[in-house]
């Protein structure tokens, strides 16, 4: 069997192949007892005739040496040829009515021939009668007496056993392939069984937030008597193992946000307090000494800075618990109409270009507009920290189909480092520029976090953002399922 059949069996369900396993071994088996009961049937009857033409041939050979002797009749369905010196010759052949008819010479010659060879008894086509059993003896004057029986009888016997084996073994294999099919599907049902639960845990997100284990095996599959119940018991195990570790996973990550909700809501009064006494100090800078003026507007920018980094965290953490946003109807094109306008304001360097479709203010979705507004303004914002000057951006907004919108903010900068792009929007992920590039001095150094921002807040939304770059074209993708009455529109209009 070649390597490409084995492998296109071996993708059969195991009930298929078990089936056609057992009816091939069957026809085998049985094809060979069928042979074997056949060839050894055939040689007893052959040997059976052997005997009674042994006890022919020497009855015939008797009369013709002992003259006073009658030369014996012949039975039915045989042939007879005498050659002797002194003996009329003799070539009849009696048939099944017992009528006697003479040999053609033909015939006669052939039996003639095969007298006095090996094997003693054989077999000879007569042309026009039949396969016969044949045997002879020298006479002692000289000349040959040679008898033969009809074996068509004993063919007709083969052929009939031949027939009844072949009938009864087919109706033998196709009862035992139903029947297998039966015992092995019965056999298999527990395995089934372990399959569905098997393939109701592949199923469960297990990577984050709440997980609950889909139910166990069943206790008749896990008997651990029977294979299956062994794999049954052992899958339980598992499942037990895994829902332990998840269940730690989650008790350590509600912990570690609780710890971060905590620690972000303690540090907002005091670093409001710095900030506010780091703004007094620096409206007096004028009375301090130059260093001290300095020291002061870094003590302000850099209490802002850490105050967005807790402002960034604590909203991870809510994002993360599963808290849930606001559920109202927000439109898109206004948000990008925004923010769009406040980047020309703050970094008219760039190059702002706004394309919405025709009906944009129908594309909305359903959501929390300040956070949404948030996921736009951050890849503004990146797109104008991670360029150089002069770098054109362009953001864009479309119907996908009836049932999403996508919003894709493109520019034609430097591109994101390949090593990062993986891991974009992982937490704490930045190039190597972004602290030093954003201006720390002004209190805007780059924390990493705003693409991990933009993704939590897309997929609270039940959406998608992917990023493409390469350096020349670097692409923002979210996709958001669009509010119900939102509608598809054609046409786009640049801004
Ligand atoms: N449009 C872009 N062009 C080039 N690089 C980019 C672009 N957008 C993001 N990056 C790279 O991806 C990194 C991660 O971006 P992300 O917004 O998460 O962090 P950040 O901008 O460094 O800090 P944050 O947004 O928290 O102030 C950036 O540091 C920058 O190296
Ligand atoms: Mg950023």
């Amino acid at each position: 069997m070649s390597e490409r059949t084995l492998a296109r069996l071996s993708r059969w369900p195991l009930r298929r192949q078990l089936v056609a396993g057992i009816v091939m071994l069957l026809v085998v088996a049985t094809v060979v007892i069928g042979v074997v009961t056949v060839a050894v049937q055939r040689h007893t009857v052959l040997d059976r005739v052997d005997d009674q033409l042994e006890t022919v041939l020497e009855a015939q050979r008797s009369a013709v040496e002992d003259e006073a002797q009658e030369i014996p009749r012949m039975r039915a369905r045989s042939v007879v040829v005498i050659e002797a010196d002194g003996v009329e010759e003799v070539a009849e052949l009696t048939d099944e009515s017992g009528v006697v008819s003479p040999l053609s010479d033909a015939e006669r010659h052939q039996l003639l021939d095969g007298a006095g060879r090996e094997p003693y008894a054989e077999t000879v086509q007569l042309s026009d009668h039949g396969s016969y059993r044949v045997t002879s003896a020298a006479l002692d004057g000289g000349g040959q007496v040679v008898v033969g029986q009809s074996l068509s009888e004993v063919d007709q016997t083969i052929r009939d056993m031949t027939l009844s084996f072949t009938v009864v073994g087919l109706l033998g294999v196709t009862l035992a392939a139903l029947g297998g099919r039966w015992i092995i599907r019965l056999g298999l049902r527990p395995l089934e069984r372990l399959a569905r639960t098997a393939s109701q845990v592949s199923q469960t997100p297990l990577a984050e937030g709440t997980v609950s284990m889909p139910s166990r095996v069943q206790d008749q599959d896990t008997s651990p008597g029977t294979e299956v119940g062994q794999v049954g018991a052992a899958l339980n195990r598992m499942l037990d193992h895994v829902e332990d570790a998840i269940g730690r996973r989650q008790s350590s990550e509600d912990q570690l946000r609780r710890f971060i909700a905590d620690a972000g809501h303690e540090l907002r009064t005091p670093l409001a307090a710095i900030s506010a006494h780091a703004q007094l100090m620096e409206r007096r800078r004028t009375e301090m000494p130059e260093e001290l003026g300095h020291s002061s507007q870094r003590i302000r920018s850099e209490s802002q800075r850490m105050g967005l980094l807790v402002e960034d965290l604590l909203l991870l953490a809510r994002l993360d618990s599963g808290v849930p946003l606001a559920e109202e109807p927000v439109e898109l094109a206004r948000i990008l109409v925004d923010v769009s306008a406040d980047a020309q304001l703050t970094a008219p360097g760039h190059q702002w270009h706004i394309d919405l479709p025709e009906g944009a203010a129908d594309l909305t979705v359903r959501g929390d507009a300040a956070r949404l507004h948030q996921v736009v303004s951050n890849l503004v914002n990146n797109a104008k920290d991670h360029t150089p000057e002069g770098t054109s951006v362009i953001l864009r907004l479309r119907a996908d189909r009836a049932d999403a919108v996508e919003v894709t903010v493109e520019d034609d900068g430097p591109g994101i480092p390949e090593e990062l792009q993986p891991r974009i929007f992982d937490r704490f992920v930045r190039g190597d520029g972004a602290r030093s590039r954003g201006d720390a001095e002004a209190g805007q150094g780059n924390t990493g976090l705003g693409m991990a921002i933009c993704a939590a807040i897309v997929h609270a939304h039940r959406g998608t953002i992917r990023c493409e770059s390469r350096p020349g074209r670097t692409r923002f993708v979210i996709r958001l399922p669009a509010a119900p009455h939102s509608a598809g529109p054609a046409a786009s209009a640049r801004g």
